[in-house]
């Protein structure tokens, strides 16, 4: 399996501090099943601003250091930008770091709270530009746990979605399980990721959650999550983001409906 998310690169971000916490977490990813790596460091326009250089770097390092202790897991360069609205203009400058490196695909997040009024100019100058957009955990986001149906529209116009799969395990909350849940079963979800920061204290709630994930998607999308897709992506191929969105449309209204219906009798009890 190929993970698309995670900070294991040491002392760049919030994620892990240092190398022996890198190697602990790429221990517990590769018991997991996970044989490929993208290390995705936060990357912020301004103070906190990681060049693809230093990326490419680091991860040299962290590679060198996993192949020193033997743990047979590739580690390859990637970064998790945060939106902003001259995104298009830095790619195309090089200055943003894709997945893989390949300059094909480019995971992004929104701040957790608010969408911003620029996202669908951002995801359409990287499309003019031939990036595709990847936005990471689709489920976390405030903005889009009230109104989900903002990803379908996104999805029509070709932005993919990776899915933290903790989520399924109630790490972030229940209003980001059931929205992960929601979108795993619409067929809006094209690649999972652990977004490790550092070692679980769990053993095994990796693997829990990505028998979570197949369980509701059964054996065959799986591998598509976690496999095919990536795979794809690192080999700057496109990946199929088909299927029929009426399904999906069906599936993402009756969450909503479920909601409203909540909210009205929450009213009568209140
Ligand atoms: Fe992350």
């Amino acid at each position: 399996m190929i993970d698309t998310h995670s900070h294991i690169l040491p002392g760049v971000d919030d994620g892990s501090k240092n190398i022996d916490e890198t190697l602990g977490i790429v221990r517990q990813l590769h018991e997991a099943g996970f044989k490929t790596l993208i290390a995705t460091p936060h990357v912020l326009e301004g103070a906190s601003y990681l060049s693809p250089a230093e990326i490419l770097a680091a991860t040299e390092l962290v590679r060198q250091a996993v192949a020193e202790e033997g743990i047979p897991v590739e580690i390859l360069p990637g970064a998790e930008n945060y939106i902003f609205p001259d995104m298009a203009k830095w790619v195309r400058a090089e200055k943003l770091m894709t997945l893989g490196n390949t300059g094909k695909y480019l995971l992004l997040e929104l701040p957790l709270f608010e969408i911003p009024h620029y996202t669908d100019q951002v995801f359409f100058e990287l499309q003019v530009e031939r990036v595709t957009p990847i936005l990471a955990h689709p489920e976390r986001y405030k903005g889009l746990i009230d109104e989900p149906e903002r990803l379908l529209e996104w999805a029509k116009k070709g932005v993919l979605f990776q899915l933290d799969y903790m989520s399924l395990s109630g790490k972030y909350g229940p209003k980001s399980k059931e929205l992960a849940e929601t979108l795993l079963r619409s067929d809006l979800i094209h690649f999972v990721g652990s977004d490790a920061h550092r070692v679980s204290r769990r053993e095994g709630s990796n693997r829990e959650a990505l028998q979570s994930v197949q369980e509701i998607v059964g054996e065959g999308k799986f591998r598509d999550l976690t496999v095919t897709n990536p795979q794809r992506v690192l080999d700057g191929d496109a990946v199929q983001s088909g299927g029929e969105y009426s399904q999906k449309e069906l599936v993402l209204m009756k969450t909503k409906e479920k909601r409203k219906r909540k909210g009205f009798w929450a009213r009568f009890r209140s």
